[in-house]
């Protein structure tokens, strides 16, 4: 398959970073993909594999192939007594296969709902909102090494998958495209909606004993309110993780702000970094075409024009305001490229 040169990658990613890959290509079948990776082999080309561009930021041109699967498909390829067993290939729009599963009385995603990107990412970072995250969901995969095209299956376990963590950002990093991703769905469904949030939600449209669908539909409507949509205003999601500190830590921090946000976990808390943010003034403030939106301080949007510099500039400046106040170190959520 021919690849193109010169690519301009602004509307391929979420922030609307302008950035060029010396070549880029849009496998759509699984032949195309392997006969790519043939030829970036005999090549020795440097690869980048991106989706749907939602959580990276752009901070310069890749002197190498931006490969981006387009693989679509999505089937049941087995069932036990209380589980389907779906297959979907990499390309396919994460929020539509949501959709389409649930439409199928396959259940169990639904707290997944409206999350941006594509199947072939959600594995990465372990994507999760409410309650859920694809740990709980996913079975296997499969992935091509991208320095020789050979198949690999991964198991759950093979995925070491932890809060927005996974072997994908860690050993493996950059080693691997995963090509198509397999999840045990529900029969009967099992909601989680111990959520306040959801809780909420379902109070004021007068439901209490919900369907996966108004689960869903729930879901949708909070993200809606909360955050951005990419299409009208350009941003990346969470820009951080929520950082997990030590008991001492969360106890001096509350001895200065008794009102502080946290979550308790097994070994400490987890602060919400939006609350962190918010107090250390950053809430709606800017530098030049780039802030934290003014309705979640923990998403940094991008008003038009911004560079991956600009957007680099921002986040620095929220990490040290953050650390000088509260001592407590914010680790970013998106893959920075190009630095
Ligand atoms: P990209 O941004 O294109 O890539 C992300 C990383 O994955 C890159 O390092 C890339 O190289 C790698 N990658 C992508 N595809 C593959 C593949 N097939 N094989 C190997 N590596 C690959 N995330 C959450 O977890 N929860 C949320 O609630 C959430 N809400 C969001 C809301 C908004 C408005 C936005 C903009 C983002 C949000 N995100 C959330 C972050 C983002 O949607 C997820 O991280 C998503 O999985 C990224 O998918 P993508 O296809 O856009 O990946
Ligand atoms: N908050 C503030 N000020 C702010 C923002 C948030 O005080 O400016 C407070 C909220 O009032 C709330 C708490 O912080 O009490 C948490 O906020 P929210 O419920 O909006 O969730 P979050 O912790 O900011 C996380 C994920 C989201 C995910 C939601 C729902 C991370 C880094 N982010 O956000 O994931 O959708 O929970 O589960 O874990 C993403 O990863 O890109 C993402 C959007």
């Amino acid at each position: 398959m021919r690849f193109l040169e010169n690519f301009l990658l602004t509307d391929r990613n979420t922030l609307k970073l302008p950035s060029r890959a010396r070549f880029f290509a849009a496998p759509e079948t699984r032949d195309e993909l392997h006969s790519l990776l043939n030829t970036v082999t005999a090549r020795n080309l440097p690869v980048m594999v991106l989706g749907g561009g939602s959580n990276v930021v752009f901070a310069g041109d890749f002197q190498g192939l931006v490969l981006q699967p387009a693989m679509r498909g999505i089937r049941c390829i087995g069932e036990t007594a209380g589980h389907y067993l779906v297959e979907a290939e990499a390309g396919e729009p994460w929020p539509d296969f949501v959709q389409y599963c649930l439409a199928r009385n396959w259940y169990g995603l639904e707290n997944l709902s409206l999350i941006p990107g594509t199947v072939g990412a959600a594995p990465i970072q372990n994507i999760g909102a409410y309650g859920v995250e694809i740990t709980d969901r996913l079975h296997s995969l499969t992935a091509l090494e991208l320095a020789t095209g050979r198949v690999r299956e991964f198991s759950h376990a093979d995925c070491r998958f932890g809060y927005r963590e996974s072997v994908f950002k860690q050993d493996l990093r950059d080693r691997y495209i995963i090509a198509r991703v397999r999840f045990l769905l529900q029969k009967k469904p099992v909601l989680k909606t111990a959520y306040a949030d959801i809780q909420q939600e379902l109070a004021v449209r007068g439901i209490d004993a919900p369907t996966p669908q108004q689960v869903a539909t729930a879901v949708i409507a909070i993200r809606t309110r909360k955050l951005p949509s990419p299409a009208v205003l350009a941003n990346a999601g969470s820009f951080f993780k929520n950082p997990v500190v030590s008991v001492a830590v969360l106890d001096e921090i509350k001895s200065r702000f008794p009102d502080v946000i946290a979550y308790p976990q097994a070994d400490g808390a987890k602060l919400a970094a939006g609350w962190l943010i918010e107090k250390a003034g950053w809430k709606g403030r800017s530098i030049g075409p780039v802030g934290a939106y003014e309705k979640q301080a923990l998403v940094l949007v991008n008003h038009g024009g911004a560079t991956g510099a600009d957007v680099i500039a921002v986040a620095s400046a929220i990490q040290q305001a953050v650390t000088s106040m509260f001592g407590v170190q914010l680790e970013m959520e998106p893959r920075i490229y190009g630095i």
